[in-house]
């Protein structure tokens, strides 16, 4: 059985500016299949769709066209199944702000039906290891740096131990020993419990290190799939960068946007 099934999944957003109609197609027509205990890692520039990706697949975004099975579940249908199979993490994490990361982190496992110590023993443990210092354990989040809010939200996903992982950027705004120490707990998980994972980076080291498979994706198409050296060998490069800017025929728009 296949963790992830996509079949020619597309996204349109519709919006009227200034009177006239305007679409964008964030997705058009993807497919592409994750098997279990494999990770993949989605590549593409900003705008690519990959955000829209993870979100269809976490049940937040509803697709236009396309269809999609998690660990054998038809979305939407049983929507309800596949969250409580699924961690995510996103860079726009959402939380109780107010809350303590103490509180959030319980809060979640209750929702899971971990117990409440068992949790709180989890979570600590990764918060530490993590490097989030303990005396900071009980202050509101709002008052955090977005690192660490980054860093809990981590947490979060990781403590519920879930068989599969959805994470929109999980490193992006750590700092490099914070971003190591998340790779290396991926990395425990897939050898340890057999999670599956998709993750979004733009981090092409990230890509190399963790996935067994690296999608890229770009305006809403998926033009190359494959493990990181086949992808080097099609496009005739050195790096996976290279590969990247060869096979979709553009750069990184954060490398193309220097306008000063
Ligand atoms: N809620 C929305 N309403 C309108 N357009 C949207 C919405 N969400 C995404 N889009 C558009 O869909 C396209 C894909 O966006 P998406 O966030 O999926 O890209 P991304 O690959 O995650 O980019 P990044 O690397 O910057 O995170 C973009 O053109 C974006 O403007
Ligand atoms: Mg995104």
């Amino acid at each position: 059985m296949w963790a992830i099934e996509v079949e020619n999944l597309s996204k349109v957003f519709r919006k009227t500016t200034f009177g006239r109609r305007q679409e964008e197609w964030a997705l058009k027509g993807v497919s592409f299949r994750v098997a279990q205990g494999e990770t993949y890692a989605l590549l593409g520039p900003n705008g690519s769709g990959k955000s829209t990706l993870i979100r269809i697949l976490s049940t937040l975004l509803l697709p236009d066209a396309g269809r999609v099975r998690l660990l054998g579940l038809p979305l939407p249908q049983e929507e309800r199944k596949v969250r409580e199979q699924i961690g995510r993490v996103s860079v726009d994490a959402a939380f109780y702000k107010k809350l303590s990361p103490r509180e959030n982190l319980l809060f979640a496992a209750q929702l899971y039906g971990i117990p409440p110590k068992e949790a709180e023993r989890r979570a600590m443990a990764i918060l530490e290891r993590l490097g989030l210092e303990t005396r900071r354990f009980g202050d509101p989040l709002e008052e955090m740096s977005r690192g660490m809010q980054q860093k809990v939200a981590i947490a979060r996903a990781l403590l519920i131990r879930p068989p599969l992982l959805l994470l929109d950027e999980p490193t992006t705004g750590l700092d490099p020993k914070s971003r190591r120490e998340v790779q290396g707990f991926l990395e425990e998980l897939r050898r340890e419990e057999g999670t599956t994972i998709l993750l979004t980076t733009h981090d092409m080291a990230e890509a190399e290190r963790l996935a067994h498979r690296i999608g890229f994706l770009a305006r809403g198409s998926l033009v190359a799939e494959g493990d990181a050296r086949a992808l080097k060998e099609l496009a005739g490069a050195q790096d996976l960068e290279e590969a990247f800017i060869r096979l979709t025929g553009e750069a990184f728009a954060q490398e193309e946007n220097h306008d000063s």
